[in-house]
């Protein structure tokens, strides 16, 4: 297994259970953008709370990440609030999303370069992209956060230039994060 997943798997294996889904403001901001049906997936989703939260909208989720122990987490919370996403658990390093297929992609705090084409093209027209993950303000609390997995200025609005933005904050504040919301 990857480091990185292992490492994921340790720190997942030591939370406990909760029922609650939490899911980031930047959804609750743009409710209204979301609707309530469709088929979304939730990038390295871990405990699934976005993936979660858009499944108590009326999508059908699919929630992909590397944990199993992450996956286990997002199970229990999906049964207690009788939920019935799709749980896959596989590497993202090695994985195809299918082309045109989902009304709303949700990538938060991960990121993987690599996949930002495949990103771009599994968007249905209109499907909308939240992407929200750290940028080098990060570094202040964490010095030793690895920088690849820092998001740089402008980086995500370059990526999706051919998309419609609805709203970025490109890091230019000492927010820790960078965000994108958009659609095709
Ligand atoms: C910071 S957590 C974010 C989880 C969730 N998106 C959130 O915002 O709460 C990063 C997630 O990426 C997953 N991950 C890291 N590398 C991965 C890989 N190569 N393949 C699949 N998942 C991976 C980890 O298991 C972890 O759940």
């Amino acid at each position: 297994m990857r480091s990185d997943i292992y490492l994921w798997n340790v720190k997942y294996e030591n939370r406990e259970p909760t029922a609650s889904i939490d899911p980031d403001t930047l959804l609750l901001q743009h409710r209204g953008l979301l609707g309530s049906r469709g088929l979304c997936i939730d990038i390295a989703g871990g405990t699934g709370d976005n993936g979660l939260y858009l499944s108590q909208l009326g999508y059908r989720s699919i929630i992909v990440d590397g944990s199993e122990a992450g996956l286990r987490l997002c199970r229990y919370k999906a049964r207690e609030n009788g939920l019935t996403p799709l749980l896959l658990a596989a590497d993202l390093d090695r994985f195809m999303l299918p082309r045109s297929t989902f009304d709303a992609v949700l990538v938060f705090r991960y990121l993987n370069r690599a996949l930002i084409g495949n990103i771009y093209d599994c968007l249905k027209v209109n499907g909308l992209l939240f992407y929200k993950t750290f940028n080098d303000h990060h570094l202040v609390k964490h010095p030793h956060f690895p920088e690849n997995y820092m998001l740089r200025d402008g980086e995500l609005t370059e990526w999706f230039s051919d998309l419609h933005c609805v709203e970025t904050n490109d890091g230019a504040t000492d927010d820790v994060t960078y965000s994108w919301v958009g659609y095709k």
